[in-house]
């Protein structure tokens, strides 16, 4: 199953802003643009094991703003590359592959350059579940 975690509900280190269109939910995270200066997430998972995480996300301006993805407190995956959409109106989704903790988990974008972080959307997350089939 896949569930959308909008950003406005996250734990956003700057503003919940709404002025670039084409956002889902109510707004976006705009993190102030500094290192480390991110996003949490608190997300559920059914089952502990692989998920998938999409992050949408817009960047207009001319740099990446590359982010640690942190899962309950561990980088999962190093400077994950967000890189220039174009416009601040033009929002991209990029997925990794995580392992989750049965119940709930953290996870945090961590920007590793000055610029900070894209603006975020939301996260969602596909736990790698499959319906159980046969004998029970
Ligand atoms: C602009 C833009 C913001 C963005 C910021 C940035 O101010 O309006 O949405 O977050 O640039 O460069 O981070
Ligand atoms: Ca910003």
């Amino acid at each position: 199953a896949t569930t959308r975690y909008e950003a406005e509900q996250a734990a956003c280190d700057g503003t919940i802003d709404s002025n670039h269109a084409g956002f889902s939910g109510t707004g976006f995270c705009n993190a102030a643009n500094a290192v480390g200066s991110g996003v949490t997430f608190t997300v559920n998972a059914a089952s502990a094991g692989a998920a998938t995480l999409t992050f949408r996300h817009a960047n207009g301006g001319t740099a990446g703003r590359p982010a640690d993805i942190v899962v309950n407190g561990s980088t999962t995956q190093a400077a994950g590359a967000f890189d220039p959409t174009g416009a601040w109106t033009t929002w991209v989704s990029k997925s990794v592959t995580a392992n989750l903790n049965a119940g709930s988990n953290t996870v945090r974008l961590s920007p590793t350059t000055a610029n900070g972080l894209a603006n975020i959307d939301y996260l969602e997350v596909t736990d790698g579940g499959s319906p159980q089939t046969g004998r029970q």
